[in-house]
């Protein structure tokens, strides 16, 4: 069992860095595998709607999208961890989110998603849930804690400082492993739901 965390920040030992880091022990002594994918300062260009990925099954610009893409597939939870810039997540995180979960060529139903987000004062629910979106257009069931998933700071190493920040990360990562062995327990004896063809009615007239 597996969990891919991304870190959206270019900032590596930054917050969010910390924020991941402490649920990445929870996880470990659970026994799930983890891969923490740093985006760092790696230039991320949006998704340039040319579609090609519904025929090729990727994104046609061959960048870290598709080597998140490859390790998602093989993964039962995603973690995306994201600072706050302006009230939402930041820039090069959101393009990589956007060609990500357009591009991809997997089943996402059933892979457990979280969003942690790294902020100094404001935007963070927002961002939040900016972030969860992603998963509940995709049949991903979203864990929770017992506050909302975020943690305080503003220079690298701030977080450290907010322990009841890092003890709602704790807390989600034990209940994401929960969901995520028990999810692996109902394929085995239900399988996976039925699932209806999909039907796209656009608002055009
Ligand atoms: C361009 C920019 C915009 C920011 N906007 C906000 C904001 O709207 N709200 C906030 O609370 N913090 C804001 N911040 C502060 C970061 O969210 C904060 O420093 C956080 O700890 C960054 O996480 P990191 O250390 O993982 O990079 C902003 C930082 C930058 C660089």
């Amino acid at each position: 069992m597996k969990v891919l965390m991304i870190n959206g920040s270019p900032r590596e030992g930054g917050n969010t860095a910390i924020a991941l880091e402490e649920m990445r022990k929870v996880f470990e002594k659970n026994g799930i595998e983890t891969d923490i994918f740093t985006l760092g300062t790696q230039q991320i260009t949006g998704c340039r709607a040319c579609w090609a990925c519904k025929k090729i099954g990727k994104c046609v610009i061959d960048d870290a999208v598709n080597d998140v893409a490859a390790k998602l597939r093989e993964s039962d939870g995603l973690v995306v961890g994201v600072p706050v810039y302006y009230a939402s997540a930041n820039g090069t995180l959101i393009s990589l989110m956007d060609r990500l979960f357009c591009s991809r060529n997997a089943d996402l139903r059933m892979k457990v998603g979280a969003a942690v987000v790294t902020a100094r004062r404001g935007g963070a629910s927002a961002t939040f849930d900016e972030i969860n979106k992603y998963f509940t257009i995709s049949g991903m069931p979203v864990a929770s804690s017992e506050y909302w998933n975020m943690v305080h700071g503003w220079e690298p190493g701030d977080a450290e400082g907010d322990p009841e920040g890092l003890r709602t990360v704790r807390v989600l990562a034990e209940n994401m492993s929960f969901l995520m062995k028990s999810i692996a327990l109902g394929k085995e004896k239900y399988g996976m739901p039925y699932r209806e063809p999909r039907v796209m009615t656009n608002f055009v007239r």
